[in-house]
C-alpha cells in the first residue's frame, strides 16, 4: 500500500528546525529502560534528518502521566539511550513546561544536525484536551519551535493529542511541512498491504483477554481475510456463543450475540472462523502470575466442568492452528494464545509464535501483549515486521483512520 502522504525523503530540512514526534513510551523498570524496541525504530528518520542537516527537536509522551508530571515519567532516560544508539549528544531538555524558555534557548543554540529530546509532552495536562480547548495553545507552542514536523510516532497515531495532530495546523499555517517519517510508512506498508492488499491465503489471529477489544477487528477482518483464527480469554465467549459451557473462563456474557453474529457472518461470506478444540484448564489463575506451581488439565472444547476455567489453548487446537498457518501467504497476529506470561500456560502461545516462524508467508505481528510475547519467546527476528504500535496497530486493521496519519500533508 502505497501512503499518499508526504515523507521525510519530499522535504528538504537543510537548515530548518524539524519537530520529530515520536514513541518513546517505552517500558521501565527503576529507571532502567527494559525494551528499547521503540526507540531503535525511530532511529533511521532521525539519523536522515541529521544527515540532511536538519535541527532535529524530537517530543514524545512517556506514560500516562495521571498524577502530574514527575521525574518517574521523564523522558531523561531515553535521550541517555538515544544518545548512546545515535553515536552523538542528544540534549535533554528536563523543563516540565516542555516548550517554555529552555527549550527556546536549546533550540535558538543549535547547528545543524543536532538533536535536542524536549520533555515528557503529557507533563503538559493539555496534551491531550480536545483541540478546541487548551491543546490548541500547546500545539501553538510547539509548532513555534520549528520550522517543519514529521510525525513518526506510529504507537501514539491513533491519538488526536497535540503533538500528534493538532500541531500540523499551526506548522502548515506558517507555511510549514508535515510529513511521516520512515517507522510510520514501514507500519502502514505492512499492516495497509496485509489488510486491503493480502496475497492470499490471508490468515488473521487473535488472541488476548477480551472480545469486546477486539469487536470492530474481528468484524473488519472477518471481511478480508480468508481464516480468521480466534484463541486467547476472548476464545471462551465465542464457545459460549456456540453453545458450549465454559466454567470459570473469561467470559463476556454481554459480548454472546455479538459472537453469533460474527459465526454466522463467517458462514455467509465462506471464510473459516476456528475456534479452539480443546483447552488446558486451571483451579485457579496462578499468583503471582508467573509461578510455575500449578496443576493442569487438557479437556475438549465442549468438555470444560463448572469450576474450572481455560488458560491456553490445547495441543489439538495447537496443531489446528498451526496447520492453517501453513497454508497462508499472509499471516497477521494479535493478542497471545493463553497466560503466556507463566511457562506452564506459555504453550499456545508459543506453537503459534512457531508456526509463524516455520513458515515463508509475511508474518505481522501487532504490537502491545503480541509483540512482548514473540520477544520474550525469543522468536523476534523471525518475523516480517513487529508492530510498535499496541492501539494503534488494532485500530488500523479495524480499517479506521489514524489521525497522526490523517493530519500529514498529502503528496
Ligand atoms: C502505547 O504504548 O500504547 C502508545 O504509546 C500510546 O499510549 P497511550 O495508550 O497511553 O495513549
Ligand atoms: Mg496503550
Amino acid at each position: 500500500m502505497s501512503l499518499n502522504k508526504k515523507s521525510v525523503d519530499d522535504i528538504n530540512v537543510k537548515g530548518r528546525r524539524v519537530l520529530v514526534r515520536c514513541d518513546f513510551n517505552v517500558p521501565l523498570k527503576s529507571g532502567e529502560i527494559t525494551d528499547d524496541t521503540r526507540i531503535v525504530a525511530a532511529l533511521p528518520t532521525i539519523k536522515k534528518l541529521v544527515a540532511d542537516g536538519g535541527k532535529v527537536i524530537l517530543c514524545s509522551h512517556l506514560g500516562k502521566v495521571k498524577e502530574g508530571p514527575n521525574e518517574k515519567e521523564s523522558l531523561a532516560p531515553v535521550a541517555k539511550a538515544l544518545s548512546e544508539k545515535l553515536g552523538k549528544e542528544v540534549k535533554f531538555i528536563a523543563d516540565y513546561s516542555v516548550t517554555g524558555e529552555s527549550a527556546t534557548a536549546a533550540v535558538n543554540a543549535m547547528n545543524e544536525g543536532d538533536v535536542i529530546l524536549l520533555q515528557n509532552t503529557r507533563f503538559r495536562m493539555e496534551e491531550e484536551t480536545k483541540p478546541e480547548k487548551a491543546g490548541e495553545a500547546f500545539a501553538k507552542e510547539l509548532a513555534d519551535l520549528c520550522d517543519d514536523y514529521v510525525c513518526d510516532a506510529f504507537g501514539s497515531s491513533h491519538r488526536a493529542h497535540a503533538s500528534v495532530s493538532v500541531v500540523t495546523k499551526y506548522v502548515r499555517e506558517k507555511g510549514g511541512n508535515c510529513a511521516v517519517g520512515y517507522l510510520m510508512q514501514k507500519e502502514i506498508d505492512f499492516l495497509g498491504n496485509a489488510v486491503e492488499n493480502p496475497v492470499r491465503p490471508f490468515v488473521a489471529i487473535l488472541g488476548g483477554a477480551k472480545v469486546a477489544d477486539k469487536l470492530n477487528v474481528i468484524n473488519n477482518l472477518l471481511e478480508k481475510c480468508d481464516t480468521l483464527i480466534i484463541g486467547g480469554g476472548m476464545a471462551y465467549t465465542f464457545l459460549k456463543a456456540k453453545g458450549y459451557e465454559v466454567g470459570k473462563s473469561l467470559l463476556d456474557e454481554t459480548k454472546i450475540d455479538y459472537c453469533k453474529e460474527m459465526i454466522a457472518k463467517a458462514e455467509a461470506n465462506g471464510k473459516k472462523l476456528l475456534l479452539p478444540v480443546d483447552t488446558v484448564l486451571i483451579e485457579s489463575f496462578p499468583d503471582p502470575i508467573d509461578n510455575p506451581d500449578i496443576k493442569t488439565e487438557v479437556v475438549k472444547a465442549d468438555a470444560i466442568p463448572a469450576d474450572k476455567e481455560g488458560a491456553d489453548i490445547g495441543p489439538e487446537t495447537q496443531a489446528l492452528y498451526a496447520e492453517a498457518v501453513k497454508t497462508a501467504k499472509t499471516v497477521v497476529w494479535n493478542g497471545p494464545m493463553g497466560v503466556f506470561e507463566n511457562p506452564v500456560l506459555a504453550a499456545g502461545t508459543k506453537a503459534v509464535a512457531q508456526a509463524l516462524a516455520d513458515t515463508d508467508a509475511t508474518t505481522i505481528i501487532g504490537g502491545g501483549d503480541s509483540a512482548a510475547a514473540v520477544n520474550q519467546l525469543g522468536y523476534a527476528d523471525k518475523m516480517s515486521h513487529i508492530s510498535t504500535g499496541g492501539g494503534a496497530s488494532l485500530e488500523f486493521l479495524e480499517g479506521k483512520v489514524l489521525p497522526g496519519v490523517d493530519a500529514a500533508d498529502d503528496k
